[in-house]
């Protein structure tokens, strides 16, 4: 019987491995196993994407690396991998990004599902805590539940009133004026000479000045008296603790986590001392946002502890850093690579300030809001340039899918199921070319046209009925396919800050400078958490006659 076995053309193959076996030592099988087990575990997640699945399930991107996923893909150009995603599965699917099921909806209807979730089910803090607490500290934003940071979020819109901004443009143009006039980036400018072309490294540059006119602003006078004495490099300690490394991992041994918390903690105690000598010493002070929260208490009357507001106040200087710096990047590059709206821009100061022998005299608050050729190309660039590409939350129930996002079939929905994370990107609904004309055009004009698209959006996003929750009414606006500031109870409060400090950089630059475009337009950079322009990026730029 065992004879007539070995006859069958496998049998030679079986003794020849039983051989083989037999002559293996147990260490090198082992070496075998382990060489191999990447292969196998490869073999093993492609063959389990092909058994039938739970019909509820969002559709699943294929991927050959398990847990890695498709975050190459993501990373690399995330909106490009939308709508690749998209092309092959429509508007609802999951991806796997190192470890977490994510499963995107896209579109108004994706924006809405994931902004105007209930906050019980789809949350922000299980996302965002891992990486935002180690560098804004305890008890605040994502360290807390999510009806103090509503309050927490009511304590600072306090302090961002109209008349603050009317207050502020002043500001900020006095610093971008100064910047212009000391900067060893600015030489050629300080030459005086309007012949002379120099060049500056366009985010570097806003990086600095973004700093510098929030300090000076929002931060208050101690914070902007300390911006060369050590401070700066205390942020940027913090600053590199949030990158998509922090995210993953919140703590690492590695050097830039331990120079994150030595930042951290030191920043806390900074803004600590300021708050213990304007109480203890009697020193005036001005009516800051600081001011302001030392001079509020939450509904329960429990005062804001020092620590509590030293960390809020390191949460509003990161947020609006990046995402207000690389927005007014990308306007001076577009502004540098179109001469032609830079003139339109430079003429509506001309004729809203210019005085009769050259040069300007100040803008307002008010007249700032009403210009028409700054607002479309704020607007225009927010709407190509959204600094945030993904929006997430963390799924802490079941959760089933409207069906007109997507569904299985017309009798059933997709259920995101608990412990995934969804996410929604108005990168992408912002720059849709199913939504939008000429989508990946900059094209300032499209916000001037009353009727068409981005004037609905905007009435979408601004005009939608308003909801209060907790922090004073905001125009819902999940919707909306262009919501640059985010929508729903997460939406963004520096919002009209933003657009302030925003609208009176590019202005007063304007003001002073031509700028013409050094190289090709530079491609969005991902491979941070916030999208800015790659480097090397310069402009050039030469003084103008009048400023
Ligand atoms: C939230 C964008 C400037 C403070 C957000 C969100 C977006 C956003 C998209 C929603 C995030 C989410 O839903 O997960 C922007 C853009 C800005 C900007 C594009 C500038 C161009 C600022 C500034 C400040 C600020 C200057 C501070 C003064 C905040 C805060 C939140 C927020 C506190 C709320 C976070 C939450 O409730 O979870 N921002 N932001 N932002 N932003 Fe901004």
């Amino acid at each position: 019987m065992a004879n007539a076995n070995f006859s069958e053309p496998w049998a030679g193959y079986l003794v020849q491995a039983q051989s083989q076996l037999a002559s293996t030592s147990i260490p090198r099988l082992l070496l075998l196993l382990v060489v191999n087990i990447p292969v196998i575990a490869v073999v093993l997640n492609v063959l389990s994407q092909m058994l039938p699945r739970d019909r509820s399930l969002p559709p699943l991107v294929f991927h050959w690396i398990p847990w890695f996923g498709s975050a190459a893909q993501y990373g690399q150009d995330p909106v490009e991998f939308f709508k690749s995603c998209r092309e092959k599965h429509g508007n609802v699917f999951t991806f796997i990004l190192l470890g977490r099921r994510v499963t995107v909806t896209l579109g108004p209807k994706g924006n809405d599902f994931v902004f105007g979730g209930k906050h019980t089910v789809v949350a922000a803090e299980e996302v965002y805590g891992p990486l935002t607490t180690p560098v804004f500290g305890k008890d605040v934003v994502y360290d807390c539940p999510n009806e103090v940071l509503m309050e927490q979020k009511k304590f600072v819109k306090v302090s961002l009133t109209t008349d603050k901004f009317r207050d502020y443009i002043g500001m900020v143009d006095d610093e971008v004026t100064q910047f212009l006039s000391t900067d060893p980036a600015f030489r050629t400018y300080q030459m005086d000479d309007i012949n002379e072309w120099g060049s500056f490294s366009v985010y570097k540059t806003l990086a600095e000045m973004t700093i510098l006119t929030a300090a000076r602003t929002l931060q208050g006078k101690e914070i902007r008296e300390n911006m060369t004495k050590g401070f700066a490099e205390l942020y940027a300690d913090l600053d590199h603790g949030l990158t998509p490394l922090h995210w993953m991992f919140s703590n690492l041994p590695l050097p830039s986590y331990r120079k994150r918390d030595v930042a951290h903690e030191k920043m806390s105690q900074f803004y600590q001392n300021i708050l213990r000598n304007r109480r203890n010493n009697n020193v005036g002070y001005e009516d800051d946002v600081m001011a302001s929260l030392m001079n509020q208490t939450y509904r329960d009357g429990r005062p804001i502890p020092d620590h509590e507001i030293a960390h809020m106040m390191i949460a509003l200087l990161m947020a609006g850093q990046h995402t207000s710096s690389s927005t007014t990047s990308w306007v001076l590059l577009h502004l540098a690579d179109r001469p032609d709206i830079a003139e339109q821009l430079y003429q509506e100061q001309v004729k809203h300030f210019g005085l009769p022998g050259g040069g300007f005299r100040e803008m307002t608050y008010d007249e700032l809001k009403k210009l028409p050729i700054l607002d479309a190309v704020i607007r225009e660039t927010l709407r190509c340039h959204a600094p945030i590409h993904s929006i997430m939350r963390y799924i802490r129930d079941d959760l089933p899918v409207p069906q007109s996002l997507g569904a299985p079939s017309e009798d059933s929905v997709y259920v995101v199921p608990k412990g995934y994370t969804v996410l929604a990107s108005p990168a992408l609904s912002q720059m849709d070319p199913l939504i939008w004309k000429d989508a990946n055009t900059w094209d300032t004009t499209r916000w001037l046209d009353a009727a068409g698209m981005a004037a609905q959006a905007k009435r979408e996003y601004d005009e939608d009925t308003k909801v209060d929750f907790g922090f004073g009414l905001v125009s819902k606006g999940t919707e909306s396919p262009y919501l640059p500031f985010g929508a729903g109870r997460h939406r963004c409060i520096g919002e009209q800050f933003a657009i302030v400090q925003i609208g009176t950089i590019i202005s007063t630059i304007v003001r002073k400078i031509e700028m013409r475009l050094e190289g090709p337009f530079p491609k969005p950079d991902y491979s941070s958490m916030m999208v800015v322009p790659q480097q090397p990026c310069q402009i050039a730029y030469r003084r103008r006659k009048f400023d």
